[in-house]
């Protein structure tokens, strides 16, 4: 029976200029190399200049990949960006990624889930597509997480970076098989009793600031692997794939152990997972769709491809969505 599926058409992404190293974080905090790159995998980040907003991420990213694309941005019909970070409480980034790139039709809102943004952005994108409701989206990864890391707080300063990535997505008739092209699962999850292992100890309505990211990482940890290795679990067992048949695993970067313990655990050649830790560090919601831009650069993206992308993230929130490319 044929059906709607939403195609991506088209990746880009955008990191700002300035890098930080693990040596520079030396000289603020008691850390050292050594130390970050054994525990997480991470050499350096990319770090906002003062005047670059989250949406500027956003807009570079959405940019590269509307012209990647081929479809005329006044064609675009909705657009969801996913961030903790943005530019203002309201509006929205999404409205203003909108605006800066000349687009006035449809809609344009953000997506709340931390370092899962991007799964649940592209699985609500996919939703409406599916519906008919909406056409053409662009889903926005964009974060700036150096404005609320606690520089003095080495368990978690030396973990993030900021960058954005950006996908199109075209709703298509497909066959309605499992060899089509576009999203073929896409699935998240919650469950806020987590709360307190990852927050950030602010907001408008509480504190009536913007607070700083705290988290207990050797428990966030332990849950990471658990939770991620279930949703890619169902989400073979819904499409009849075997672990092994999947082309490339795209998850968010937050630690190199975690994929590493992921790659084990579904005993997968951990050369068919994407990592960008070591270059980008943690970007949150950013992190799947930067790598999905290294992966597309490095010509491991071919159409036909089957690419898994997972997260896991504050609240808890996790989910995972495979698409054929
Ligand atoms: N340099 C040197 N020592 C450090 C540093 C540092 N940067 N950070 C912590 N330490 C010390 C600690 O103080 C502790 O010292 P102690 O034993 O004297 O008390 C020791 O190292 C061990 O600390 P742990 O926190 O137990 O270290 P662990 O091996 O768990 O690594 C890390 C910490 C890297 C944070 C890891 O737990 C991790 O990656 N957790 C998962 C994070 C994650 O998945 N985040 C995803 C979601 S993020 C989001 O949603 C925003």
């Amino acid at each position: 029976m044929a059906v709607i599926r939403s195609v991506i058409r088209g990746v880009g992404a955008y990191l700002p200029k300035r890098i930080m190293t693990n040596d520079d974080f030396s000289r603020i905090v008691d850390t050292t190399d050594a130390w970050i790159t054994e525990r997480t995998g991470i050499k350096q980040r990319h770090i906002a200049a003062e005047d670059e907003l989250t949406s500027d991420l956003g807009i570079a990213a959405a940019k590269q990949a509307l012209v990647r694309s081929g479809i005329d941005p006044g064609d675009i019909d909705l657009i969801i960006c996913a961030t903790a970070t943005p530019d203002r409480t309201f509006p929205a980034t999404a409205v203003r990624i909108q605006a800066g790139l000349g687009i006035t039709n449809g809609a344009a809102f953000d997506v709340q889930a931390v370092c899962s943004g991007f799964v649940y952005a592209m699985t609500t994108a996919d939703n409406f597509l599916k519906t008919g409701l909406f056409k053409r989206a662009i889903v926005v990864g964009a974060e700036t997480f150096s404005r609320i890391l606690d520089w003095s707080d080495r368990g978690t300063c030396v973990l993030f970076g900021d960058g954005a990535g950006a996908v199109v997505l075209e709703a298509q008739p497909q066959k309605g098989t499992r060899d089509d092209r576009g999203v073929l699962s896409a699935r998240i999850r919650s469950d806020g009793r987590y709360e307190d292992l990852l927050y950030v100890d602010g907001g408008p309505g509480s504190t009536k600031t913007t607070g700083h990211l705290r988290m207990n990482g050797r428990e966030v940890f332990r849950h990471a692997i658990q939770k991620i290795s279930g949703v890619i679990e169902e989400t073979l067992v819904e499409t009849g794939y075997a672990a092994e048949e999947i082309d490339l695993y795209v998850p968010h970067q937050a630690n190199q152990r975690i994929l590493d313990g992921i790659a084990k655990r579904l005993g997968v050649n951990p050369n068919k997972i994407m990592s960008t830790l070591a270059k980008h560090g943690n970007t949150s919601a950013a992190s799947i769709p930067l790598a999905l831009n290294q992966a597309f650069e490095e010509h491991r993206l071919k159409e036909g491809n089957l690419v898994l992308m997972e997260a896991m993230g504050g609240g808890f929130t996790w989910g995972a969505v495979l698409a054929r490319w």
